[in-house]
């Protein structure tokens, strides 16, 4: 596996392959990698012959200095998961390569980007999108990968590649989840055990929210209710929000049906952890 740091390497390699007629994968990270990442590394590997992972942990994207310092940082450990998910190249810049003095330019990422996460952390987005048009720019793949667990992240990406002309193809992975259902997340290794525990709850109560939307349109008051209710009775998270919206635009609906997506946010003291589903 080769490791690159800069973006003109970065730029010449893809070319040289790109020229050779091999096919580019490329699955964005921001390091402290687990088996959710290895799920899109393992996709870009079986579909393309060549995969690209990147790991940058985007200041841009970030509300809080503490949210920021804290994140988890493994790069050992990382390289050890993407050499045996057979990953070709780790593409690693650090901060002066990706926003060097005066770096001044940046991407709005449109109406799509301001409820939910981008309510509750404003600007959150708009550092996603500056981030992941650079690093498309850098990689110039073929396919790019992304979870359905960022369900919001990769309808901003989407829009942004469209909005833009980027000539990359988005592909959505399905959640990866241990065996008791919570999403995994590299946020999860700051949870106690008995937080860890807790937020088993999240996807429970997720299931049961589209078994009551499938058997009848239930209100979206309704199931919100359920939600809070549920988190609140069985552990010590707060939530921050719970939404039911059309799994494309990402307006909010009345009512949880067909096409629509329940996306959440809790907080267990500092941590916070995301999930949604789809109808
Ligand atoms: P990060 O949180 O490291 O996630 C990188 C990719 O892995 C994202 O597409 C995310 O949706 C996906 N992912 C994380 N956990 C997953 C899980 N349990 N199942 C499936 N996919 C999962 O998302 C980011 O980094 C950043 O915002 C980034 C796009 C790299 C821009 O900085």
């Amino acid at each position: 596996m080769r490791i690159i740091h800069s973006i003109p390497e970065m730029q010449e390699w893809s070319s040289d392959e790109r020229s050779s007629g091999n096919s580019i994968g490329f699955v964005p990270t921001m390091g402290a990698l687990h088996q959710g990442h290895a799920e899109l590394f393992a996709q870009s590997v079986s579909e393309n012959r060549k995969t690209v992972v990147s790991i940058f942990v985007n200041t841009l994207q970030f509300n809080s200095v503490s949210d920021l310092e804290s994140y988890p940082r493994q790069l050992e450990q990382d390289q050890v998961i993407a050499e045996l998910q057979k990953v070709d190249v780790l593409f690693i810049p650090d901060k002066d390569e990706m926003y060097p003095d005066g770096f001044a330019s940046s991407i709005t990422a449109g109406p799509i980007a301001q409820h939910m996460e981008g309510l509750h952390r404003p600007g959150h987005f708009d550092g996603v999108a500056t981030v992941v048009v650079k690093l498309l720019n850098a990689v110039n793949p073929n396919v790019a990968y992304f979870g359905l667990k960022d369900f919001q992240q990769l309808a901003v990406i989407r829009s942004v590649v469209r909005d833009l002309n980027i000539k990359c193809e988005i592909k959505a992975v399905p959640t990866v989840r241990n065996s008791s259902g919570l999403a995994l997340s590299s946020r999860n290794s700051r949870l106690s055990p008995e937080q860890l525990e807790q937020a088993q709850i999240i996807h429970a109560l997720l299931l049961e929210m589209a078994q009551m939307a499938r058997i009848a349109n239930t209100s979206s008051f309704a199931l919100k209710d359920h939600f809070t209710d549920g988190m609140m009775s069985t552990s010590a998270a707060r939530v921050e929000y719970v939404e039911v919206v059309d799994s494309h635009t990402l307006l909010p609906a009345t009512t949880a049906q067909d096409g629509t997506t329940i996306c959440v946010a809790v907080w267990f003291d500092d941590v916070r952890l995301i999930d949604n589903i789809s109808i």
